[in-house]
């Protein structure tokens, strides 16, 4: 099967900065604290925009850096875990910002895997010659789903948007994805519906405590000691099994980059893969964890850096809420 060839790539970062010292104001935390167990010095926060927003922005960015018009994308496929809506799908209000007339539209939502699997999607659309170029944008505003009481959680997010514009090459492509159904309360955000429906007396009952160990409201919820055995396993296996597939093995890699969710769990992750540390590439200390969106937010700095360069074997690798995982190595 045929690979896919990266066109251009964009992001959009909030200017808002919350670094650690600004969570000590309200919370019993510090930088001491925070620093150490997970990379993270600051993260960027969206105070006023939605976040069809950030995408709308990053997807002008990556279409501008495509060199070609909105007109010319045939597909779009969102990642988002944190909508503005239920429905419509995101994509469909970035293609109507950014003028896609052309475009089908879809979103998709394996949480922090999400842009793994979207560019994975994108790829079987590309090789059966469906469509020509395909527009992927993984958007995520975790702040709206943050409970800001709960230190071991909120001091990991923040907000942002990377997109990539694709199409068909005939360079090596190979993809991997799992999931782990039975170990989704490790990492969830219930969805609380307010009813007025008139059948069921006791609207709360119906609605809301059929799971009754899901006490809070549409925020994120984790066991993070759980996520993290999880994750240093999945990368690595991920890895492992796509680089077998692909007959390319993890010491050829030119770059790797991992989701960004704690420097710990891809220090670890890297280490049991045999893989040299600088040919890894994290942004999380000025990032944080922007879900799925990290993969290509840290795929356009290195590309508007230059470092993006043709021939390269590049991995990308995520996991997420679901639990999920998966990654992809590609020619670039
Ligand atoms: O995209 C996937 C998203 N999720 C993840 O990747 C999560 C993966 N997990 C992790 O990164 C780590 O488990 C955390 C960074 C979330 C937590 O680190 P930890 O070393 O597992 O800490 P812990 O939850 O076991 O807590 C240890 C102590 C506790 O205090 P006591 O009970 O020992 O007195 C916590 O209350 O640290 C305390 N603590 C904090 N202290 C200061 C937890 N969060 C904080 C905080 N500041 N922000």
């Amino acid at each position: 099967m045929s690979g896919i060839e990266i066109i251009g790539t964009g992001r959009y970062v909030p200017e808002f900065i919350a670094d650690n010292d600004k969570f000590s104001e309200f919370l019993d935390t510090s930088d001491e604290w925070i620093f150490p167990r997970t990379g993270i010095k600051q993260r960027h926060i969206s105070a006023d925009k939605p976040n069809y927003y950030m995408g709308c922005e990053a997807a002008k960015d990556a279409l501008k850096n495509a060199g070609i018009s909105a007109e010319d994308v045939d597909l779009i496929i969102v990642s988002t875990c944190t909508p503005d809506f239920f429905y419509p799908a995101m994509s469909c209000l970035i293609q109507k910002n950014i003028g896609a007339k052309n475009a089908s539209c879809f979103d998709v939502n394996s949480a922090c895997t999400g842009f793994i699997t979207a560019v994975d999607i994108a790829h079987k659309f590309l090789a059966a010659d469906k469509y020509k170029t395909v527009l992927v944008v993984a958007s995520e505003k975790l702040s709206s789903q943050q409970d800001y009481t709960d230190r071991a959680s909120c001091i990991l997010f923040g907000d942002a948007a990377g997109a990539v514009v694709l199409r068909r090459s005939e360079k090596l492509f190979s993809s991997f994805m799992g999931a782990e159904g039975d170990e989704f309360e490790a990492l969830y955000c219930k969805v609380h519906y307010e009813s007025n429906c008139p059948f069921f007396k006791d609207e709360d009952e119906f609605y809301n405590n059929r799971f009754d160990t899901f006490a809070k409201k549409n925020y994120l919820v984790q066991d993070g000691k759980a996520v993290y055995k999880f994750a240093v396993n999945a990368m690595s296996n991920a890895v492992n099994t796509v680089s077998k597939a692909c007959g390319v093995s993890p010491e050829e890699l030119d770059l790797v980059i991992p989701h960004q969710a704690n420097l710990r769990i891809i220090a670890k992750a890297t280490e049991l893969l045999g893989i040299s540390p600088e040919k890894v590439y994290t942004n999380i200390e000025h990032m944080g964890n922007v879900s799925s969106a990290c993969i290509p937010v840290a795929l356009d700095e290195l590309n508007k850096a230059g470092k993006i360069t043709s021939g390269l074997k590049l991995c990308m690798v995520g996991f997420g809420a679901g639990l999920t995982y998966g990654s992809i190595i590609m020619e670039v």
